[in-house]
């Protein structure tokens, strides 16, 4: 496998990044992961518009220009053959002595772009069957829309839900609205078949594949309403599922321990799963 650090293509089982990057010292930096399905990378324009913005939150300076990023992406999924998988792309403040203050002024930004290959019958296996969630108690800072390297909170809810038999947690405020899952958005459909998604404005990251499901949805003729939904609403749903570029639509068939409907996938969510890649591009 090849993976690109710093102006260059590596070998990744080489690839190393200095001991005083900030990314390493103080999760300085933030990523993206986009979705490579038969040979596209999807949504490639919203990945580079929403890292910018991340970028310009935190006041991290563009490793490179975009054109020249969008050429290191390409050219990291074309080395390392890439058909269906995942390209991660991490931007780190950069290389300095250990100082909470930024840098001085023109301290380059670290880059790293690598790429692997998933297997979708494998992905199409779990949505067949759904997969679980458990709910935990919202612990993250406030700034959640900036897609930050620093995941604390969601490394160890997501090791919760494995040791509990799940495969994701969701984050729940204390009046019992859900936020968002680790590392995906969350949205049920209700008994007449509305999508229902929590707001981006404030509180989840705006997740690239949630904004790809209203264009799924207004092909399909689905109705979508952005509002808060809770605990209880979830369990009471007619389907329950969740989006991330890692997973696309993943069904939802449980939550802390108890099944939604019927404990299957739901039809809708099936139905969006299958849409989706002709929309997406
Ligand atoms: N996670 N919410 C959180 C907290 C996330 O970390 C992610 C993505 C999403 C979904 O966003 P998108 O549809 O753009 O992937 C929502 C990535 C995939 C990860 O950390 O691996």
């Amino acid at each position: 496998r090849i993976a690109y650090v710093n102006g260059q293509y590596v070998q990744h089982s080489e690839a190393g990044i200095h001991i005083e990057d900030r990314g390493y010292q103080f999760a300085d930096g933030v990523y993206e992961v986009c979705e490579i399905a038969r040979g596209n990378i999807m949504d490639m324009t919203r990945h580079l518009d929403r890292l910018n913005r991340s970028l310009s939150e935190l006041r991290i300076a563009w490793p490179m220009d975009r054109k020249a990023l969008i050429v290191v992406i390409k050219e990291v999924v074309r080395r390392n053959r890439v058909y269906n998988g995942l390209v991660y792309v991490q931007v780190t403040r950069g290389v300095a002595r250990r100082d909470h203050v930024f840098p001085a002024a023109g301290t380059p930004s670290s880059i790293v772009v690598t790429a692997k290959r998933t297997d979708p019958k494998a992905s199409a296996a779990r949505a067949a069957k759904g997969i679980k969630v458990i709910t935990v108690p919202e612990n993250r800072w406030e700034r959640v829309d900036i897609k930050s390297i620093g995941l604390l909170p969601n490394v160890l809810a997501r090791q919760q839900a494995k040791e509990e038999g799940a495969q994701e947690a969701w984050f729940i405020d204390p009046d019992g609205t859900v936020k968002e899952g680790a590392a995906t958005n969350a949205w049920i459909v209700t008994k007449d078949g509305t999508l229902v998604t929590r707001p981006a404005e404030n509180g989840i990251l705006r997740g690239i594949t949630r904004t790809t499901i209203f264009d799924v949805a207004k092909k399909l003729g689905l109705k979508i309403e952005e509002r808060g939904f809770s605990v209880d609403e979830a369990k009471k749903a007619k389907e329950v599922f969740m989006t991330a570029a890692t997973t696309v639509i993943m069904p939802i068939v449980a939550i802390d321990g108890e099944s939604v409907a019927n404990g299957h996938p739901g039809e809708t969510t099936l139905s969006l799963r299958e849409a989706f890649f002709d929309v997406a591009e």
